[in-house]
């Protein structure tokens, strides 16, 4: 694959690059039409319009309003104007990037597989990184659903809602974009205890390029959420339907309001990126402080043993009495939440015979595992006693998830504990692996048959 010799992209580009889909798709070019393409995210459609709909009616009814073909093919037309295609990646310009991502990187991550050994005249390296080790998992388009997803548990994470679980920058209570240093220590580390590898063979510069990826996959993913948002709202006048189909984000047809067009879709898109651009530096990570003398020492891990049973911490009610991971089990991810109709945070029942997670077992298959929607399982709370760390094994990562939370599960992050207390629960933590199972309080007594004794 022969690379063309661009890194930059500049304000106007945008425009420029609007302007270049209209008409590759007007006449019929190969751009609208390539082998590998983009997946549009029906199920977030879906959630859009039943969200909207103040009875939320069981999911498996039609919805109020719907999106017509027209706008959702808009969303696309102006989303491949964005970001270009699987095979030809590009930047939105002007919206506050300010070289975040590298265009030459995400060239070598991108396109498909290579054997011939084509090389990037400039840096030496492969193209086609993304789809030789990511893609049969996490999917071309980033949506957790590559050919293999639905065999692993957990599922791959699908990028497109720009939540990401095991980072460094998140404080406060409040979740921020991971950093590049986030990423990079998952490509070197894994995520132990799931199916996610270590990339550790892989060179520094192959896997910078597969993180400005990631990266653009994660915010495309996002753009074309907030673009499906913005179209419905569009064809929705006062919480009445237009019964305008044809309302559309950018009227390509019409000169006269192209460029007014143009503004409201960077109003758009800036707040997607903005958020993990920063000024073209990236989200900080957070500095943690040291670990007070004698964090492990016993006296801390019975303060820490307290505390878990205590409300200020309450980790006992989801991890449960013995940490084993039994205390809450119907709670459910963000991205299982979506597809069931709920909000974040919402615990609804569990997966029973007949139905998954609420919905009719029939309907999953049908309608939902048609758009990309894998099947909606349960996210069980740690069993603490594995000693099996996702976000890594350090004190210090088991502080950070501690007291910063795990993004897109219910796993809070806890801002009420002082430092000393939350160090004295990673002790405790850690000890876990190590303590004897006591006996469950609510553990069953069978009359007759053996004791617990
Ligand atoms: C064999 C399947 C598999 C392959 C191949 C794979 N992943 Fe993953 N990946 C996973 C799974 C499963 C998870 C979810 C783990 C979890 O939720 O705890 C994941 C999660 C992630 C995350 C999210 C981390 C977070 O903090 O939320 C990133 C980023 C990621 N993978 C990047 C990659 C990249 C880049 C590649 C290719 C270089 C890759 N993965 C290849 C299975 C895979
Ligand atoms: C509302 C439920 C809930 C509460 C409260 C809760 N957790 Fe969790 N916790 C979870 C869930 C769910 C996961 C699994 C997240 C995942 O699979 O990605 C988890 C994961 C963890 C992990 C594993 C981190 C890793 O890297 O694998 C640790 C350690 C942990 N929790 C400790 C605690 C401690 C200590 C407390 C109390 C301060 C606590 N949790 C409170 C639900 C909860």
């Amino acid at each position: 694959m022969k690379l063309q010799n661009k890194t930059t992209i500049s304000g106007h580009q945008l425009s420029l690059a609007l302007a270049g889909v209209l008409v590759a798709c007007s006449l019929g070019l190969t751009g609208c039409s390539d082998p590998a393409a983009f997946q549009v995210n029906e199920a977030y459609i879906r959630a859009v319009e039943f969200k909207s709909d103040v009875t939320k009616p069981l999911m498996a009814e039609t919805p109020e309003t719907e999106l017509s073909d027209v706008q959702i093919k808009n969303v696309s037309e102006v989303l491949e104007g964005l970001y270009g295609t699987p095979d030809n990646p590009n930047l939105p310009g002007g919206v506050g990037l300010n070289g975040f991502l590298s265009l030459r990187k995400l060239k070598v991550a991108a396109g498909p597989v290579t054997y011939s050994g084509d090389k990037d005249s400039l840096t030496g390296l492969e193209s086609g990184l993304y789809r030789r080790h990511c893609a049969h998992c996490h999917g071309v388009t980033g949506d957790g659903h590559g050919p293999t997803a639905q065999f692993l548990n957990p599922y791959p994470r699908d990028y497109r809602m720009g939540q990401f679980k095991f980072k460094l920058t998140d404080a406060d209570g409040t979740f921020k974009k991971p950093s590049k240093a986030d990423f990079d220590h998952i490509l070197m580390e894994g995520i132990p205890g799931t199916a996610m590898p270590s990339f550790r063979v892989l060179s520094g510069p192959e896997r910078e390029a597969i993180i400005d990826y990631v990266i653009y996959l994660a915010m495309r993913g996002q753009t074309e959420r907030a673009l499906i948002q913005a179209a419905y709202d569009t064809a929705n006048v006062n919480g009445e339907i237009d019964g305008n189909s044809e309302k559309i984000l950018v009227r390509f047809n019409d000169d006269q309001y192209v460029s007014d067009d143009i503004e409201a879709i960077k109003e758009i898109v800036q707040p997607v990126i903005l958020p993990w651009a920063n000024g073209g530096n990236g989200t900080v990570q957070r500095t943690i402080e040291d670990a007070p003398a004698g964090w492990d020492s016993d006296e801390s891990v019975e303060q820490g043993r307290k505390l878990f049973f205590q409300s200020k911490a309450n980790c006992f009610s989801c991890h449960g009495q013995t940490g084993l991971g039994d205390g809450q089990t119907n709670l459910f991810d963000n991205w299982t939440l979506e597809h069931l109709g709920n909000e974040p945070g919402d615990a609804v029942g569990s997966a029973d015979d007949g139905e998954i997670a609420g919905i009719p077992e029939y309907f999953y298959h049908n309608e939902l595992a048609q758009m990309g929607v894998v099947k909606p399982r349960n996210i069980r709370p740690r069993n603490l006693r594995l000693g099996n760390y996702r976000g890594g094994r350090r004190p210090i990562d088991i502080y950070q998830r501690i007291t910063g939370g795990i993004e897109g599960t219910p796993m809070p992050g806890n801002t009420k504990l002082t430092q000393q207390e939350a160090w004295s629960l990673v002790a405790y933590v850690m000890s876990l692996p190590y303590e004897a199972t006591s006996r469950p309080k609510t553990a069953p007594s069978f009359q007759g048959v053996g004791t617990n004794k």
